[in-house]
């Protein structure tokens, strides 16, 4: 198995190349399959998700060409079933856009039906509720959710929270029902509004996407479209945890600013500094940085995805600070794998209380989840000796190239087999 091993204490420097947003570039290759002709898409990552979903997109007939590591071509008319099933496409959540895209398409979908996750129960009744709304009959069978119409008719649509995948979804079933959507109490990250721009640009009638009410005209059939994915928020402000935590100085390429302002006004409050440019991002860290206190929210409030690289940075930082999760019911698992490298932090329901400590010490550990991953890597960056982090697989769903990147801003971080003691052995010899 793939680990991360890390030897702690080197403040980050220099400049990242963010790729593009992972959880954008679901819901538009899903969306790519609705039209019969060639779409392009580019700035994909290469992360694991997105390759499992174009690998399901093919199981189906549809047709995607890999021009380049981050270029693909696609095209759905070739697609030859409605049944998604294949082996992977369980364990990325995001598969169930497919039921949402075949649905608008076809007016018939059938996708294994997500399964569980260690961030807590994440049910999809908002998704089912939308579906039929717009005529469509839904049922889960034989661990398939199923559901088809004779036609799908506009609809009002009132989400009774401010959910993403059921936006999208419901989004890319109504761009081709007969008809006005609306779309009542919508998200309003910046993946459902790049979605959105996606399907504008296949023909689609959509407005309002980055509001809370989306309204959608039904169109008879959309057309193919070239298009780049917006930067990834979470890629960026993982990296601009990173470089506050090992108080270094890093300038974070290829992001869009006004989708990190949360993240920015917090290490600004916390005491690092954050310069913005049109498109790049310098946090610089010259202390130990304060407390503070965090609740997530949907856009624009505080990213549920950043919760735990920011806890590991507070958990380093002076004084208390409290993590308030109001998206997920357990998306604090990460925290006694913190504990072995010697953080302060309890967990009361939602709430994590930091106590800040001076010093971390490395420590194997394992990630339980992508963005937990990433945090216990922020952990190890700072920690004093060396850390190992096993399961990486989870963060390589997310992150692209997260070793190299981190090494090429003067981390000593490898990815080595466990197994492998030789290359351990070398690293450690390399590192010192
Ligand atoms: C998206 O998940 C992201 N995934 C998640 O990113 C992210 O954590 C989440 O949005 C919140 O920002 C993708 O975009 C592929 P939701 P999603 O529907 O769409 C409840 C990462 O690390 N809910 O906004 O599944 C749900 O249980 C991942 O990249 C219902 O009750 O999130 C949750 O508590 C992890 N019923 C809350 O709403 C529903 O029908 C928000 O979920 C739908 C959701």
């Amino acid at each position: 198995m793939d680990q991360y091993i890390i030897k702690g204490g080197k403040a980050l420097a220099g400049e990242v190349c963010i790729n593009g947003a992972k959880n954008a570039a679901l819901g538009i290759l899903a969306a790519s399959v609705m039209t019969d002709d060639f779409v392009t898409i580019e700035n994909l990552p290469d992360v694991r998700d997105i390759n499992v979903l174009l690998q399901a997109m093919e199981s189906i007939g549809a047709k995607v060409e890999r021009v380049n590591r981050h270029t693909a071509r696609i095209c759905g008319g070739a697609i030859t079933s409605v049944v998604v099933e294949n082996e992977y496409i369980r364990r990325i959540r995001a598969s169930y856009y497919l039921l949402g895209a075949l649905l608008g398409k076809y007016k018939n979908a059938r996708v294994s039906l997500p399964g569980g996750c260690d961030i807590g129960s994440r049910p999809i009744d908002q998704h089912i509720k939308g579906f039929e709304a717009l005529g469509a009959r839904v049922r889960i069978q034989h661990g398939m959710i199923e559901a088809e119409a004779s036609r799908l008719a506009g609809n009002h649509i009132y989400l009774d929270m401010a959910s993403v995948g059921a936006t999208i979804n419901i989004m890319l079933a109504a761009v081709l029902a007969e008809g006005q959507t609306i779309i009542e109490n919508s998200a309003k990250e910046p993946h459902v509004v790049d979605i959105a721009s996606f399907l504008n640009s296949m023909g689609a009638k959509i407005k309002g996407a980055g509001t809370d009410v989306i309204r959608i005209v039904g169109v008879p059939s959309l057309h193919g479209s070239t298009y780049s994915i917006i930067p990834d928020q979470i890629e960026a402000g993982t990296f601009m945890m990173a470089a506050a935590a090992t108080r270094g100085d890093v300038t974070i390429r290829n992001v869009i600013p006004k989708h990190l302002e949360a993240i920015s006004a917090k290490l600004v409050e916390i005491g690092a500094e954050v310069e913005e440019f049109d498109d790049a991002i310098r946090v610089v860290a010259t202390k130990r940085l304060g407390h503070t206190q965090i609740k997530t929210l949907p856009y624009p409030g505080f990213p549920t995805d950043m919760q735990p690289q920011i806890t590991a940075l507070l958990a380093m930082c002076e004084g208390t600070s409290i993590v308030t999760e109001s998206i997920y019911e357990n998306r604090f698992k990460y925290v006694d794998e913190l504990a072995r490298m010697g953080t302060s932090i309890k967990v009361e329901g939602n709430n994590a209380i930091v106590n800040g400590v001076a010093e971390l010490t490395g420590a194997s550990v394992c990630a339980p989840d992508l963005r937990a991953g990433a945090a216990l890597v922020i952990a190890g960056l700072v920690a004093e000796g060396y850390t190992t982090v096993e399961q990486i697989h989870y963060i390589e769903r997310g992150y692209e190239c997260f070793e190299q990147k981190m090494r090429e801003l003067g981390a000593d971080m490898e990815k080595v087999n466990s197994e492998d003691s030789k290359a351990i052995q070398k690293f450690k010899l390399k590192v010192g």
